[in-house]
């Protein structure tokens, strides 16, 4: 029997962790994990990776740094199954059955899809496509209960819910629970350096749009001091920072990093300008950020480490799929001989 709290979250290794990958996914997974109410399960998207073409060493590499990457953020490793996807076949397994769920209709309609395909659509991968199919594979063969993501997520989400239900009702039974998105904090969806308008991300062309997990401490304050703003001093209330995207994002991501909101930071900081606000937040940038940077590359260097953790956490994950993986065997009518 599957407990009742049960997460599950993935993350891809293609390109630098972010910020926003620790803000919005990354520290909010080592938190739930530490309250001790949630069984934790945590996944290298490996097989999500490659629906956009992949350097191979290069896809392994990342594979081992984001897992490094993961740990250094708090995630404990001895408390949670943490493994790469492709380890585990009963995701691809239950993808298929799921192929054979949602509709072209319902992927259609996926934002992520048309943004990433562009509009080159014709020439975008199947796997691109499908790719949420595969996402709600992830949770649902551990029938994974809470899912914690960045605000990005919230589409697939919705789809994962929708083909969950549409498979309990296509075979009449009740085998898959609605997951919950679990989106919090005060950046949910960190926006690029040089354009508030513009999610950080690891694919984004240009480095400085972004602060990576791997950068030195000179770099991320240059970054922080080179981030576009505008003029004004800041406001006293978060109504004042509705049509500055720029200066919302960084007074969001000051508050996330201190653990405070929006509200508080302004109170402290109504009325100055950037030229004393940027060393404050490039100051905090550089704690918090520093040392979790620093960690992730001693961890991923020691490449037997990150591949030992790998190796057991997919063996526990493979014995929590396969018997989801069956149960639905049996409702879809495969002979199982
Ligand atoms: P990915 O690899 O793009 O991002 C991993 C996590 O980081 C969050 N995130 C952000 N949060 C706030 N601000 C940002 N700028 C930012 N950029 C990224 C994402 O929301 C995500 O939580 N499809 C997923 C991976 C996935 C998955 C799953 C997630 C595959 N299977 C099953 C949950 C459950 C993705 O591409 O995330």
């Amino acid at each position: 029997m599957a407990p009742t709290r049960r997460i599950f979250s993935g993350i891809q290794p293609s390109g630098n962790l972010t910020l926003g990958n620790y803000l919005g996914a990354m520290r909010n997974w080592a938190r739930l994990q530490a309250e001790q109410s949630y069984e934790c399960i945590f996944c290298v998207v490996d097989q999500h990776a490659i629906t956009v073409p992949q350097n191979p060493a290069e896809l392994r590499n990342a594979t081992r740094e984001v897992a490094a990457g993961m740990i250094a953020s708090g995630v404990d490793p001895d408390d949670c199954v943490l493994f790469n996807q492709s380890y585990v076949p009963e995701h691809a397994q239950l993808a298929w059955v799921f192929n054979c769920v949602a509709r072209m209709g319902w992927l259609n309609r996926m934002t992520q899809f048309k943004e990433k395909a562009g509009k080159d659509r014709e020439n975008a991968t199947v796997g691109l496509f499908v790719y949420p199919n595969l996402m709600a594979a992830d949770i649902l063969a551990y029938k994974g209960t809470h899912v914690p993501v960045g605000d990005d997520q919230k589409q697939h989400l919705e789809l994962a819910r929708d083909i969950a239900q549409a498979f309990n009702s296509m075979f009449e039974k009740d085998i898959f629970p609605l997951p919950e998105p679990q989106i919090f904090g005060a950046a949910t969806r960190v926006m690029s350096l040089r354009d508030g308008t513009r999610k950080m991300s690891k694919s984004e062309p240009s480095d400085m749009s972004r602060i990576n997990m791997t950068d030195e401490a000179e770099v991320i304050a240059q970054k922080i001091r080179k981030a576009k703003t505008d003029p004004e001093p800041l406001p006293e209330t978060t109504d004042g920072l509705a049509e500055r995207p720029e200066a919302r994002n960084l007074v969001g991501i000051y508050a996330a990093l201190s653990d405070q909101t929006p509200e508080q930071v302004l109170a402290e900081f109504a009325g100055q300008g950037f030229g004393a606000f940027k060393p404050k937040l490039a100051d905090l940038a550089v704690s918090v950020m520093g040392p979790i940077g620093t960690e992730m590359k001693r961890l991923s260097a020691d490449t037997t480490y990150v591949d030992g953790i790998l190796r057991s956490g997919g063996d526990r994950a493979r014995d929590l799929a396969r018997p989801v993986i069956e149960e639905v065997y049996d409702a879809v009518g495969f002979l199982r001989p």
